[in-house]
């Protein structure tokens, strides 16, 4: 398993770093395969990139490679402005052209345990597998300020160890239903990109840069890749001590 850390100015910095290099690895990869497959996290940080995508570079992608995906949603329906699936529909779907069957939203509507075992299926049926495991090309997460990540939460690390694909947890703080792929998704992909921003995530960061024991405190530390590569992607505040 490779880690890079990459550190810009600023966070609009960090969306277009990331940008470009999203473009590229898109590329690559399509044309190795018919599709490339992505999962992407909601929360603040991976929206600014969906933003910066979506005004500068959507033009950029041929979305007719890209099978769509979400590492996990909150329990509500899509015009909900809880909504992972509604905040990118509204940011970037309306504004590219790619193709709707490719686009695997988690139904947060529904029923959280049965939709937790469709998208397991959705995932088997979709994505390219290899050891029994589902491989995406490319995960993007975030990272809480108690270093979660996707929906795994502290005291969840378990989820790491999940033989299912998905699972059902429920916020800490606002006791919200998500549903959420498991660790054996994440860790069985080839490339996950953190995108991570705030001097208040800096002290976590750190932890998990240097391996401390501390760090197993915290989600975000368990994402170890089998057979790929993590990047983090980090602005001045969340990055300060790994500079
Ligand atoms: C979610 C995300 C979650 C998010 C982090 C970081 O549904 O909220 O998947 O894992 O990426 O909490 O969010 P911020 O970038 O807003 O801090």
């Amino acid at each position: 398993m490779k880690i890079l850390y990459k550190v810009f100015s600023t966070p609009e910095e960090l969306a277009n770093g990331f940008a470009e290099e999203f473009i590229s690895l898109i590329k690559t990869t399509g044309k190795k395969k018919k599709f490339v497959s992505i999962a992407i996290s909601g929360g603040n940080t991976p929206k600014l990139f969906l933003s910066v995508l979506a005004e500068k570079y959507s033009g950029s992608i041929d979305w007719k490679v890209v099978k769509l995906f979400w590492v996990d949603e909150r329990c509500v329906p899509p015009d909900n402005s809880e909504s992972n699936y509604g905040m990118t529909e509204k940011i970037l779907l309306s504004k590219i052209n790619i193709p709707p069957e490719q686009i695997f939203r988690m139904r947060g509507e529904d029923d959280p345990s049965q939709e937790a075992e469709r998208y397991s299926d959705l995932i088997r049926k979709h994505i390219t597998h290899k050891n029994n495991s589902p491989v995406f090309d490319i995960i993007i997460l975030g990272m809480g300020e108690d270093g979660h990540t996707a929906s795994i939460f502290p005291g969840s690390e378990k989820l790491f160890s999940a033989t299912k694909n998905c699972a059902v947890t429920i916020h800490p703080s606002t006791g919200q239903k998500r549903i959420t792929v498991t660790g054996k998704v994440i860790n069985n992909s080839r490339s996950v990109f953190f995108l991570v921003t705030g001097s208040n995530k800096s002290r976590i960061v750190y932890e998990i840069y240097r391996n401390s024991e501390d760090s197993r405190l915290f989600p975000s530390a368990h994402v170890k890749l089998c057979n790929g590569r993590i990047t983090w992607f980090l602005d001045d505040e969340s990055g300060k001590f790994i500079v």
